[in-house]
């Protein structure tokens, strides 16, 4: 049965909303988040049993389709809390238990929104498996995406692995003008990077593009016209992105993971650190500009 409701808890952890989205009949917030307190799209209060209507392999990933005609549009950055409505737990250990935090990395015309998955586990192994005729239960857009960009500065997008999932989505709202950089571990998942547009790839093995790591890449462009960069990928990826960019003065916004339990700041389970403290990156991220942060921790993961 597709497009049924269940109640659970507001989402993006109560912060109030009151004015129209400029993109969607949509709820609306303003948060005190490090990304600049932009507003953002607030999740309907109940996760959605949605139907799968697409699944792809794009190399080392797989690209699910759910049609969401229904839902509000997210913003680029914003992510939902996925899990498949049959056989979800009761594998090893009964994981997984939780539904699973992934990127949105577009929305068509339609409403169907596309996930890019990476199988490095029993959540992501089980909605890797998905394919039309399946549902999933959704709740989202969750958390605060990326903020728009400072006039003037080119946009630089960098991305690791299966970060570059929000990216493909910034970058269509972006334009042309947005420089895609992507790293990967081998040319079977920088196949990945069909998703964007015209991208400059880096890989750790040499089979594809440049041989070395992303920041390469990036550290090569920030020499030149004043950038902004937008970035996502694994924590390490990330703190070079974020050191790069204090050492040259480039403003950046970074798409972070920690372990999602809730996806709505409830629970806590997602905390970091930032300079002014924790915050649940759920609801203030996972987009934090990179001021905030005095370095990218390693998070860990849900049940
Ligand atoms: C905001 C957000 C957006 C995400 N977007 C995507 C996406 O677009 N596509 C995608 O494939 N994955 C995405 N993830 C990561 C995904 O949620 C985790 O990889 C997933 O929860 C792993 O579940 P699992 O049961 O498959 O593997 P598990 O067995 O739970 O984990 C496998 C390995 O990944 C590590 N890990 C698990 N969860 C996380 C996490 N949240 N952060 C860092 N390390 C973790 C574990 O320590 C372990 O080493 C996102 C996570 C967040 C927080
Ligand atoms: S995941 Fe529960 S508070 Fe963030």
């Amino acid at each position: 049965m597709s497009g049924g409701y269940e109640t659970a808890r507001a989402g993006n952890g109560g912060w109030p909303g009151d004015r129209p989205s400029p993109t969607a009949a949509a709820p609306r917030a303003v948060s005190p988040g490090a990304g600049g307190g932009d507003e953002r799209t607030l999740a309907p209060l109940a996760r959605r049993r949605l139907p799968v209507v697409g699944r792809r392999e794009l190399g080392a990933y797989v690209v699910l389709s759910v049609a969401d005609p229904g839902g509000p549009a997210p913003d680029p950055g914003q992510f939902a809390m996925l899990a498949a409505a049959e056989r979800w737990g009761g594998g090893a250990d009964e994981r997984p238990f939780l539904p699973r935090a992934c990127s949105v990395a577009r929305r068509h015309g339609d409403g169907t929104l596309d996930f890019l998955l990476e199988d490095v586990g029993p959540g992501t192994e089980r909605l890797a498996e998905l394919d039309a005729g399946d549902d999933v239960w959704l709740l989202g857009p969750l958390g605060r995406g990326f903020a728009a960009p400072r006039a003037e500065r080119r946009a630089i997008l960098a991305g690791g692995g299966v970060g570059i999932a929000p990216l493909a989505i910034w970058q269509e709202v972006l334009g042309p003008g947005a420089l895609a950089l992507l790293g990967f571990r081998d040319a079977a998942h920088a196949e990945g990077a069909a998703l964007l547009r015209e991208p400059r790839i880096a890989t750790d093995d040499g089979s594809a593009g440049h041989r070395g790591l992303v920041t390469e890449l990036l550290a090569a462009e920030l020499g030149g016209p004043p950038a902004e960069v937008y970035a996502c990928g694994p924590p390490p990826m990330l703190e070079a992105v974020r050191a790069l960019c204090a050492e040259h003065d480039v403003p950046a916004q970074l798409a972070l993971e920690s372990g999602m339990a809730c996806g709505f700041g409830a629970c806590f389970g997602c905390v970091v650190p930032t300079r002014s403290g924790y915050v649940r990156l759920c609801v203030d991220g996972p987009v934090l500009d990179a001021t905030a942060l005095e370095r990218v921790e390693h998070p860990g993961a849900p049940a």
